[in-house]
């Protein structure tokens, strides 16, 4: 099955990236259920912009006030932390600091690391019960966090990791997580209204970044990693290029809002100028995905995903995982995932597209991912869905062949952004992995191509409402190039999700 996985998907991948060219309440925690607004942690209106309605956006990040939570959303800093992440702890977690630096498979100095060798499973027991039950102070707890869900993941899937690197399959994990990990990991985890299991904001990701000079922006080459499991180049590469991306998220959050304001204002000139801007944002993300290719290598992705598995959905926790002094039934908690990104939806919410998905459990895992974020980014997302419905954003859109087209050209963005992904996941995973599922633990052939199938309908069916012989001249060559697009890909995808499918038999049906 493995190599006629790698034809396909060398085959369709060239033919997607060279001939088409692509220009609730919150957390499920029993114990957690609370929503904090901004206004309500002693926020003054001054750092914060009303305007918005009714959601509070950062107008400064206040990167040096520490007393409120890490990930607000804002016009500066975006989807970003308010504040660069702690990178060291203080000197009383001294043993866990060590342990973290002494754990990637491969040390700084070039030497092999406690994973290396299946030595951290032994080296834990002498990890102190740290008492974390009295910090307040936010930028430590989002390092706590950080640092004790790499720790567990390292600890649960260890054994995997040395299975894998033999024989090409995972087995089983450790399922039972000892207390002076669990215990303290749960504590913040409540803190900081977060599930006790790595994160793709509050920990794997974007709370795992160092500037080089604190001077200068956030970019790639000015990133540095704080914690690893594997120690490599493409390792750092993976991880820093989603800051990288996530660093333009500032200007996505600031043309949101404008487009908002301006359809409830029924102003067209704002509605198209926010729309472009909009556009030219999305282009820029998409840009710096691109760079991925180079950044991380497509053969290392496996040798270092083992480790941002969860333990829901996946074979190797069939029963979860024990929270050892926290709770005796197991646990289960989606691996870490860019799903729980907060752009994508950002732009599926104002574009009116999250709810033209189908009724369908793929769509329902798209949902569950949403749990799986800092508290202030839900409320944003859930903010700008509701006012978009209110407002209507596409209605408006629509009335207008121009806009229309403007509307067109941000869909077909989010289009480039879930088709390179697809070209990703064929490239980094399915061809060098029969593994059923991904991170997060869905079906890897059926659940990306859900949404990005839902994309390329949209795209026709809004192409459909468009008048064309209102559209300016260069709005005709720019409608062509979209819907000609769109319509190639769609024929594409179906056939590889087919052929997939066949391959990878009923395992896709599991969510
Ligand atoms: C080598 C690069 C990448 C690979 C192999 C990859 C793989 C995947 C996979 C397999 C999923 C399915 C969900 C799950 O984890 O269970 C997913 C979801 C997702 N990832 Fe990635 N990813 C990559 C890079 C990125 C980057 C750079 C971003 C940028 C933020 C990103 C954002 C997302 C989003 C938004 C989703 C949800 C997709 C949707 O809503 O349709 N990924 N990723």
């Amino acid at each position: 099955m493995f190599s006629s996985i790698k034809r396909i998907v060398l085959n369709n991948s060239r033919l997607s990236i060279y001939n088409i060219s692509p220009t609730f309440t919150f957390r499920c925690l029993p114990t957690l259920v609370t929503t904090r607004k901004n206004s309500s942690i002693g926020l003054s209106t001054t750092h914060l912009d009303t305007q918005s309605n009714d959601f509070e956006v950062l107008q400064d990040s206040m990167e040096h006030d520490s007393s409120l939570p890490s990930f607000m959303v804002g016009y500066k800093n975006g989807f970003l932390p308010r504040q660069d992440p702690l990178v060291r702890l203080p000197d009383k977690f001294h043993v866990l600091d060590l342990l973290l630096q002494k754990m990637p498979i491969r040390l700084q100095s070039g030497e092999p690391g406690l994973l290396a060798k299946g030595e951290l499973g032994e080296a834990v027991k002498d990890l102190p019960l740290y008492d974390v039950s009295n910090i307040t102070d936010q930028r430590l707890l989002s390092a706590l966090f950080r640092d004790y869900t790499f720790l567990a993941s390292a600890y649960l899937l260890e054994p995997c990791d040395i299975m894998f690197r033999e024989k090409k399959d995972f087995g089983l994990g450790r399922q039972l997580l000892p207390k002076n990990i669990a215990v303290p990991l749960n504590n913040i985890a409540k803190k900081l209204y977060a599930f006790p299991f790595m994160e793709y904001n509050l920990s794997y990701s974007l709370y795992n970044y160092q500037r080089v000079n604190p001077s200068l922006p956030i970019t790639y080459p000015n990133l540095n990693l704080v914690r690893a499991f594997a120690g490599t180049p493409s390792e750092h590469g993976f991880i820093l290029a989603h800051v990288a991306m996530v660093a333009h998220s500032g200007r996505l959050v600031q043309w949101t809002v404008k487009t908002l304001n301006s359809v409830e204002q029924q102003n067209r000139l704002n509605f198209n100028n926010a729309l472009k801007n909009l556009n030219d944002t999305m282009f820029l993300i998409n840009r710096e995905m691109e760079a991925m290719w180079k950044r991380s290598n497509p053969d290392d992705y496996i040798k270092f995903r083992t480790f941002i598995m969860g333990s829901k959905n996946q074979p190797m926790f069939p029963n979860g995982v024990i929270y050892e002094g926290v709770s005796d039934a197991p646990l289960f908690y989606r691996g870490e995932s860019g799903a729980n990104d907060s752009m994508i939806p950002c732009m599926d919410n104002l574009l009116q597209l999250t709810a033209k998905m189908p009724n369908n459990p793929l769509t329902e895992v798209l949902k569950d991912f949403r749990k799986y974020r800092p508290t202030n980014h839900k409320e944003f997302l859930d903010y700008v869905q509701r006012r978009a419905d209110k407002v209507n954003v596409r209605g408006y859109a629509i009335q207008d062949a121009n806009s229309a087209t403007l509307y067109l050209e941000n869909m077909d963005q989010i289009r480039a952004f879930r088709n390179r992904h697809w070209n990703f996941t064929k490239e980094y995973v399915i061809k060098n992995t029969a593994h059923p599922f991904a991170t997060g633990g869905t079906p890897i052939v059926t659940w990306l191509p859900n949404q990005l199938n839902t994309v390329l309908k949209q795209m026709t069916q809004v192409g459909q409402t468009i008048d064309y012989s209102q559209l300016t001249s260069e709005n005709k060559i720019k409608f062509d190039e979209i819907l000609n697009r769109a319509s190639t890909q769609e024929r594409i995808l179906k056939r590889e999700v087919e052929y997939l499918k066949d391959l990878f038999g009923e395992s896709q049906n599991k969510v």
